[in-house]
């Protein structure tokens, strides 16, 4: 039976806040939250690139800010009208470099911008979360096949899913979930493999169990079952095609 209530498995009525909304994973989600009927608060740095996500989502609201400026964060939340259902964070990227190139500074903003943000919005976040609703964050599978060069990205995905956990027990009823992706055609993987962006793509297609490539949309889907099956939380979810199935993929 279907839960009513703030229980319900639907985003019609609820207010969903995506922080990193304007590209990729983040401005999918908000598109097909605002298909469910949601009301969407759309936030990213780049304000251009954040009008331009606003023209195909309709947002209720758009603020441009770097989630790990922790004044701008809190002053974004106080200025919310009324409370939230739903937070997605996908803002934050992976840092590569073997032990002997890894400068401390960037691994420590590298966990700054993903556990420290993580704990920013939970904290800032969940006072104004109402029941049935939650708190997801980005994460990838880099913990699942140790690899050279994936020390702090792996660390970081590890401490994220430790912290989902945690703040599970804490914030309840307010639910916490990580989605752990492994490689998702967006701009931002188009960034990081660059000019082999279309033989990643061939490769993946040939050798991933799914035979395509996962796309921000299929991510998307997954934000929004973690939005609106109310019997998740404190875990993480891989989505990667099979990816971590295939050795050397
Ligand atoms: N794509 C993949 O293969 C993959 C795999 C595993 C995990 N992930 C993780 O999933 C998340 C989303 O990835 P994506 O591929 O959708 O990336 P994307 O296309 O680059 O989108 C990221 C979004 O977040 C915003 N953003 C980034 N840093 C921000 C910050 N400090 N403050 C506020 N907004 C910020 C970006 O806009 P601005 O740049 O204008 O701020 C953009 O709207 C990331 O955490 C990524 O590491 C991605």
């Amino acid at each position: 039976m279907t839960e009513a209530g703030p229980y319900a498995r639907t985003l019609a009525g609820k207010v969903v806040v995506v922080l990193g909304g304007s590209s990729g994973i983040g401005l999918q989600t908000a598109l097909q939250a605002r298909a469910q009927g949601a009301t969407v608060i759309l936030t990213g740095r780049d304000a251009e690139r954040l009008e331009k996500a606003a023209e195909l989502v309709t947002p209720a609201r758009t603020e441009a800010f770097d989630v790990t400026d922790h004044s701008a964060l809190k002053a974004f939340f106080d200025s919310l009208d009324g409370p939230i259902d739903h937070v997605l964070v996908t803002a934050g990227g992976p840092y590569y470099a073997p032990l002997a190139s890894i400068d401390l500074d960037d691994a420590d903003a590298a966990f700054r911008g993903h556990i420290g943000v993580m704990i920013d919005v939970a904290r800032l976040a969940a006072p104004r979360i109402r029941a049935g609703g939650g708190l997801i964050v980005m994460s990838g599978t880099a913990p699942r096949r140790p690899t050279v060069g994936l020390i702090v990205t792996a660390a970081t995905a590890t401490g994220l899913s430790a912290a989902a956990a945690t703040l599970a027990l804490e914030l309840a009823p307010v639910r916490v979930n990580v989605i752990a992706a492994g490689f998702v055609d967006t701009p931002l993987s188009a960034t990081l493999v660059g000019d082999g962006l279309d033989a990643r793509r061939a490769e993946l297609r040939e050798r991933l169990p799914i035979g395509r490539v996962v796309e921000a949309d299929d991510v998307a889907a997954l934000a929004i079952h973690l939005m609106t099956n109310t019997a998740l939380t404190g875990s993480t979810f891989d989505i990667d095609g099979g990816q971590q199935l295939v050795a050397g993929l």
